[in-house]
């Protein structure tokens, strides 16, 4: 029996989370889900962005899809982003995000990578303070704990498709004690379940190059919180935008499917959000969470199929729902 925890948010989270549930229904008729609450409409009407009833609903089924949150860009009292809140109080230490060329919407053909990305702790670590006038620091938390982790997940990932290179991304000439321990670590990880052939490693600078000069290149690419969440959006660009990147912040029996968007207030309520982040990051549920690799492929089956008939994702005020049953109609 798969149970889902389905938290909308805010701005169009609240438009393609509804889509992307009913396709899952569609291809798991036994799910069975719970609503709950988290962002910032969720802040001003209770005072906290994520309530424990939301936490509670996630650790009993283990799954969850969560749309998207709208965050200040200034400091609120009392305030955390909800996403970050999730990722921190679920240790969910892992976010996976494929990078695919998708028919018709692709502007290269052959792109298909992962990136996984550490999610909990480097330069996010939230222990950012103002150390005198003038003088604000940000430490970097680097734990071989969570490198571990991460390190796991890799040898997973590399091991459901066959990964025939894993890529560690770093920076570690600059950043020797931090980046150092997360490249040893993953290597001592990695190496020491067979991937020494498959393994190579690349400095940011140089792989952020690499992604827009040669993308095919990369398979799997496993990296630190901050490199993990530049590289997916420039990535993402050879699949077709920003609308359709899917991810899953992965944790031990756990997991949060989220599209990598985020609440787009300048289309809110005008029909052209696009749901296919958000169906794509149930198939990443589907696949790595789950285990049912089959329906998995089913539904990104269903979408390639939609896309090479209709040739486009953007159906004007009409996306999110044209899109969606398209979708319906394919599988
Ligand atoms: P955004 O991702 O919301 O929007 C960037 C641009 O892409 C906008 O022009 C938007 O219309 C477009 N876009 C995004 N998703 C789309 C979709 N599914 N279909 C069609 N067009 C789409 O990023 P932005 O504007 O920087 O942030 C807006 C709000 O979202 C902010 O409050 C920010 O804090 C929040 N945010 C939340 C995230 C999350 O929940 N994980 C991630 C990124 C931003
Ligand atoms: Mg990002």
């Amino acid at each position: 029996m798969h149970r889902l925890v389905v938290i909308p948010g805010d701005g169009i989270g609240r438009e393609v989370v509804p889509v992307a549930v009913e396709i899952l229904e569609a291809l798991l008729p036994g799910l069975q889900t719970r609503e709950a609450d988290a962002g910032w409409d969720c802040f001003q009407r209770q005072g906290c962005a994520v309530p424990e009833a939301t936490f509670d609903a996630l650790r009993e089924c283990g799954a969850g899809l969560f749309g998207a949150v709208s965050s200040p860009s200034h400091r609120v009292p009392g305030y955390r982003s909800a996403i970050l809140q999730l990722r921190q109080g679920l240790r969910l230490g892992t976010s996976l995000r494929p990078v695919r060329s998708w028919p018709s919407l692709s502007s290269r053909p052959g792109v298909d990578l992962i990136i996984l990305r550490e999610n909990s702790e480097g330069l996010y670590s939230g222990r950012e303070h103002l150390e005198a006038e003038g003088v604000a620091i940000a430490e970097r938390v680097v734990t071989r704990e969570a490198c571990l982790a991460l390190a796991h997940r890799a040898q997973d990932v590399a091991k459901a498709r066959h990964a025939r290179r894993i890529t560690l991304v770093h920076k570690a000439n600059v950043l020797p004690l931090t980046c150092g321990l997360f490249r040893d670590t993953c290597r001592e990880v990695l190496e020491g379940e067979g991937w020494a052939s498959e393994l190579d490693e690349r400095l940011v600078d140089v792989a952020a190059l690499q992604l827009v000069e040669q993308p095919e290149a990369f398979d799997l690419i496993v990296t630190t919180n901050l490199f993990g969440d530049i590289l997916p959006d420039l990535a993402c660009h050879w699949s077709g935008g920003l609308g359709l990147a899917p991810s899953l912040n992965w944790g031990e029996g756990i997991a949060l499917a989220e599209p990598v968007h985020g609440s787009a207030p300048d289309i809110v309520g005008s029909g052209r959000a696009n749901p296919l982040g958000a169906i794509l990051s149930t198939a990443l549920l589907l696949r790595y969470h789950w285990q049912e690799p089959v329906l998995a492929q089913r539904l990104e089956g269903a979408v390639e199929s939609f896309l090479w008939e209709e040739g486009r994702a953007d159906f004007g005020f009409e996306t999110t729902r044209v899109v969606g049953q398209g979708i319906l109609a394919a599988l």
